[in-house]
C-alpha cells in the first residue's frame, strides 16, 4: 500500500503569488482549468495500490472541504484528508507530527510532493527506481539553466547508481545544475532518520547555551533531513526530462498552465477546446470553460485557458493567458502573456500583454529596469477602451483609464 501526502503551506506564504493568492489560496488556484493540487491528485490516483492523500499545511481546516468533496467524486477509492499544523512546522516538521496518521495502515512508502509545483510527475518511475536501490529516499531531480541553480536544492549524484553524493539547499555559488524537484519517494522506515534530525537539532540548540529560548518545532526536509540522508547514502536521485516548473511568482501560473495543456492535449485531448464549425479559431492547446461564451471571431491559443462563464468578444486576440472566472474581455482586445483575474473586465481595443517567460524566471530586465513578464490583473480589475498595460501587475479592483508599462499598480 502507498499514500502521498501533498505539503500546501499556509495563508502567510505565497506571498509572492499575489495579488491571485489575496483572493484563493495558491494551491487551489486553477492553472489548465483545474486547481494547482488537482493536479498532484491526479497523479497519484494513477498509482496503483494508493489509498491515501493527506493534505498538511497551516491553512483554516475549511479551505480545502470543496475541494475534498469533489476529490470523494472524483476518485471515489481514494481518501483525501487535509491535516492543519497548528503553527508553521516546516518541510518535514508536518510529516513527523502526523507520522500516525501517515503510517496507520502500514504503508510500505509514501510520496511527499510540494504543492507549489506543475510537474508530469513520473511517479511510476520513481517507484520503480526506488525498488532497485537500498536508500530511503529517491528524489525527483531535472536540469535547470545554470544561472538559476541557486534558486533550488542542488545535488551531485554518482551517475552510474543515481546514488546523491552531496545535496546543498539553495548553494551561495554554483555546485550542480541538477536540481530537486520538491517531490520525494520515502520508504516508511525514514521516520526514525526524521527523530534523529530532530534529536540533533535539539541537542545543537542545547549546546549553543540557547536554553532561554524554547526550540521551535520547525524541521526542515531540506537542510535537516535530505542532507545527513545524502551523508549517510541513503537518497538517490531519479531524473526526469519531462516538464517541471515552480509556481512561486502569480506570473509562473502561466507557464505551469501551458505546461498542462500540452501534457492535455498529448493525453487527454478530449478536455481540449476544438475548433467547432461555427466557433471561434483555436490555437493549439487551449482549455475553455463549457459556460463561457467565446465570439467565433475570436482567436484563442495556444496556451489558453478561460474560466467559468466568461464572455470574450468579436476579433478578441488571447494567447499565453489564464482568464479566470466572469471575464469580459470586449471586442478588438488583445490578451497576451496574462492572467487576468476573476470579474475583471476588459473595454474594447485594449491590449493586456506581457512577454514570455525566459526559462524559470518570471521577471525581465529592459534597458536595465527589471519589471514582470506576465502582467497580471487582480480580481475586479477595469481596463477602459483603447488602453495598453504591458509588464505590469495589478492590484484587486482598480481602475485603469490610463495606459501602463512595467509597474506595479496598488
Ligand atoms: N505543511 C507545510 N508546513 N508546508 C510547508 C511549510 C510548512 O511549514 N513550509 C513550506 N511548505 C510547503 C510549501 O507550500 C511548498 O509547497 C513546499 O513546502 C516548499 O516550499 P518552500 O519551503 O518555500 O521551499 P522552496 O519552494 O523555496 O524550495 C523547495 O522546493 C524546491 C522545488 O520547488 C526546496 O525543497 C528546494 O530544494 C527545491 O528545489
Ligand atoms: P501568432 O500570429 O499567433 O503566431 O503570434 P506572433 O507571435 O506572430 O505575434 P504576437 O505575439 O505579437 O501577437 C500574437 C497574436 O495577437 C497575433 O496573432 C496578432 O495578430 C494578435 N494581435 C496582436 N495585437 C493585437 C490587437 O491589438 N488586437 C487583436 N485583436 N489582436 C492582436
Amino acid at each position: 500500500m502507498h499514500k502521498a501526502v501533498i505539503l500546501v503551506g499556509g495563508p502567510s506564504r505565497g506571498t509572492r503569488f499575489r495579488p491571485l493568492s489575496l483572493n484563493v489560496p495558491k494551491p487551489l488556484f486553477p492553472v489548465a482549468g483545474a486547481p494547482i493540487i488537482a493536479h498532484h491528485l491526479a497523479a497519484v490516483a494513477k498509482i496503483e495500490g494508493l489509498k491515501e492523500v493527506l493534505i498538511i499545511g497551516f491553512f483554516e481546516d475549511n479551505v480545502f472541504a470543496n475541494f475534498i468533496n469533489q476529490a470523494a467524486i472524483d476518485y471515489p477509492n481514494i481518501n483525501v484528508r487535509y491535516l492543519r499544523e497548528y503553527q508553521a512546522l516546516g518541510t518535514a516538521g508536518g510529516i513527523y507530527h502526523f507520522r500516525d496518521e501517515i503510517l496507520r495502515g502500514d504503508p510500505k512508502s509514501f510520496f511527499v510532493i510540494h504543492a507549489d509545483i506543475a510537474c508530469a510527475f513520473p511517479l511510476q518511475g520513481m517507484l520503480d527506481a526506488h525498488s532497485k536501490h537500498r536508500g530511503l529516499c529517491t528524489l525527483l531531480g531535472t536540469k535547470v539553466p545554470r544561472e538559476q541553480a541557486n534558486k533550488f536544492g542542488c545535488l551531485i549524484a554518482r551517475p552510474e547508481t543515481n546514488e546523491v553524493l552531496h545535496y546543498v539547499e539553495k548553494p551561495d555559488s554554483f555546485i550542480s545544475d541538477l536540481i530537486s524537484c520538491g517531490v520525494y519517494l520515502f520508504d516508511s522506515a525514514v521516520f526514525s532518520e526524521i527523530k534523529n534530525a530532530l534529536d540533533n537539532k535539539k541537542n545543537a540548540h542545547e549546546e549553543n547555551d540557547y536554553l532561554w529560548s524554547a526550540p521551535d518545532d520547525r524541521l526542515r526536509l531540506e537542510q535537516d533531513l535530505l542532507r545527513p540522508l545524502s551523508e549517510g547514502r541513503k537518497l538517490y536521485v531519479f531524473e526526469t526530462q519531462n516538464f517541471w516548473r515552480q509556481i512561486k511568482t502569480a506570473g509562473s501560473a502561466v507557464p505551469a498552465n501551458a505546461a498542462y495543456l500540452e501534457q492535455c492535449a498529448a493525453e487527454a485531448p478530449e478536455r481540449l477546446a476544438k475548433k467547432q464549425p461555427n466557433g471561434p479559431e483555436i490555437v493549439g492547446a487551449v482549455y475553455i470553460h463549457p459556460s463561457a461564451s467565446i465570439d467565433p471571431t475570436a482567436k484563442i491559443g495556444p496556451n489558453v485557458s478561460i474560466g467559468p462563464r466568461a464572455v470574450i468578444g468579436k476579433g478578441v486576440r488571447i494567447k499565453d493567458a489564464i482568464v479566470l472566472d466572469n471575464v469580459v474581455v470586449n471586442s478588438g482586445s488583445c490578451v497576451l502573456h496574462a492572467v487576468v483575474g476573476w470579474d475583471s473586465r476588459i473595454g474594447a481595443w485594449a491590449r493586456v500583454e506581457g512577454s514570455p517567460v525566459q526559462g524559470h524566471s518570471t521577471t525581465v530586465t529592459k534597458n536595465g529596469i527589471k519589471s514582470q513578464s506576465i502582467t497580471i490583473l487582480g480580481k475586479e480589475v477595469s481596463v477602459k477602451d483603447e488602453i495598453i498595460i504591458r509588464n505590469c501587475i495589478v492590484l484587486p479592483h482598480k481602475e485603469l483609464k490610463a495606459s501602463f508599462h512595467n509597474e506595479i499598480l496598488m
